[in-house]
């Protein structure tokens, strides 16, 4: 079964240091991305409120904590998480077959909204040989996890746009979200395997992650508006 979007999505990454700039970008935005993703640096700020806010405002909210400990402690954050009112979480791929069936399994035995699964292959921000004792290329290796994703029952997996078209021939039943987006001509910053939003797009992804290349941007609005003109000349 195939899981491709049809229409692609963009969600841009609330990567800023505080709950104010975070909302503000929010309501900036609002009306473009229908997505919006709280990571780490965020969420250790903000907590639960932010998310109930962004829900509030009217966004599909992406939580990306990539869960990675023991099946149990996964479990219970992924239960946590969806109690929140999020649509989707990651979890790491590397943390193997039992961490993501448990995370399944505490999504399936949710009442109404589950959010969706989505395993974490190689972060973008790894060049070739710099994943400690791992010898494949970043491709293979990304394309391992999600064979292994693909068995798990997660519904997609976090990769580079470079591995998106290998990934959804080998795995039909797994949607693609990829990072390291960055419209030609801006800076790559410490993301090293890039792609514009139109290629990323023909690459068969179904989710762009963007966070800098709109936050830094002179208007937030108007980068956003071109990233999405940019994927839709692609579709
Ligand atoms: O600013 P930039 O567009 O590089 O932000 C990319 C976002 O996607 C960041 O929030 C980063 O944490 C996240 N991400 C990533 N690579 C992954 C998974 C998530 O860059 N493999």
């Amino acid at each position: 079964m195939t899981k491709a979007l049809s229409n692609p999505q963009l969600i841009v990454a609330l990567d800023v240091p505080h709950k104010t700039e975070a909302l503000a970008l929010a309501r900036t935005l609002a009306g473009t991305a229908p997505w919006c993703k709280v990571g780490m640096e965020m969420f250790t700020h903000a907590g639960p409120a932010l998310l109930e806010e962004l829900v509030a405002l009217g966004y599909k909210v992406f939580l990306d904590l990539k869960f990675y400990d023991i099946p149990h402690t996964v479990a219970q954050a992924v239960k946590a998480a969806s109690g929140i009112g999020v649509d989707m979480i990651t979890l790491h791929c590397q943390g193997g077959e039992r961490m993501c069936h448990a995370a399944r399994e505490a999504v399936a035995g949710l009442p109404g909204k589950k959010p969706l699964l989505f395993g974490v292959t190689v972060l973008t921000s790894f060049a070739q040989g710099e994943m400690p004792g791992i010898q494949e290329s970043t491709a293979d290796f990304a394309l391992t996890l999600a064979k292994g994703a693909q068995m798990w029952g997660l519904d997609g997996v976090v990769c580079s746009g470079h591995e998106a078209s290998g990934i959804k021939a080998s795995c039909p039943a797994l949607m693609c979200l990829c990072p390291g987006i960055r419209p030609s001509g801006s800076a790559a910053d410490d993301q090293r395997r890039t792609m514009t939003p139109a290629m990323a797009v023909a690459a068969g992804a179904d989710y762009l992650v963007v966070g800098r290349p709109i936050i830094a941007a002179h208007d937030p609005r108007v980068a956003a508006e071109q990233i999405l003109a940019d994927m839709t000349s692609a579709a």
